[in-house]
């Protein structure tokens, strides 16, 4: 089926089965791979993605149902918060492995775009669906405090 995606502000032309994820369309047919491929199963987070402004599970989101939404990806935030996480995220080191970091950024960025000074337990509970298992939880939790400082 022949569908327009708007991802990261590009209106992009895609043929796939309308309940094939995102994610395949992402990475397989667009090569997108800064988005990551865990579990497939919405329970690691390292697939997320945001449908307009929300972070979303791209491996259980049919492609058919991001059709008229606003998708961005790693590749595609560069607003004031996502550049405030990114420079936190370097400063503190955040990194282990790797694989992770991308979903973790973008469940931080639209936690700050939505409490721009959250609580340790604020930042839990939005993380607790992006799993590292490298366990950076606390250099995470650090950076999110470290980019909301910043942008105060
Ligand atoms: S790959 Fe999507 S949540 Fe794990
Ligand atoms: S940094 Fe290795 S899985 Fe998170």
């Amino acid at each position: 089926m022949q569908m327009q995606l708007d991802i990261n502000g590009r209106k992009i032309a895609v043929d796939a089965p309308p309940d094939m994820p995102l994610l395949w369309v992402l990475r397989d047919q667009l090569g997108m791979t800064g988005t990551k491929f865990g579990c497939g199963m919405a329970q690691c987070g390292a697939c997320t993605v945001h449908l307009d402004g929300q972070p979303v599970r791209a491996c259980q989101t049919p492609v058919e149902t991001s059709v008229g939404a606003k998708i961005a990806t790693i590749e595609g935030i560069t607003d004031k918060i996502a550049t405030a996480i990114r420079a936190s995220w370097v400063k503190l080191d955040v990194p282990q492995c790797g694989y992770c970091q991308s979903g973790q950024i973008m469940s931080a960025v639209a936690l700050l775009r939505e409490n721009p000074k959250p609580s340790d337990d604020d930042i839990d509970a939005a993380m607790q669906g992006n799993l590292c298992r490298c366990a950076t939880y606390q250099r995470i939790r650090a950076a999110i405090h470290d980019a909301a400082k910043s942008l105060a």
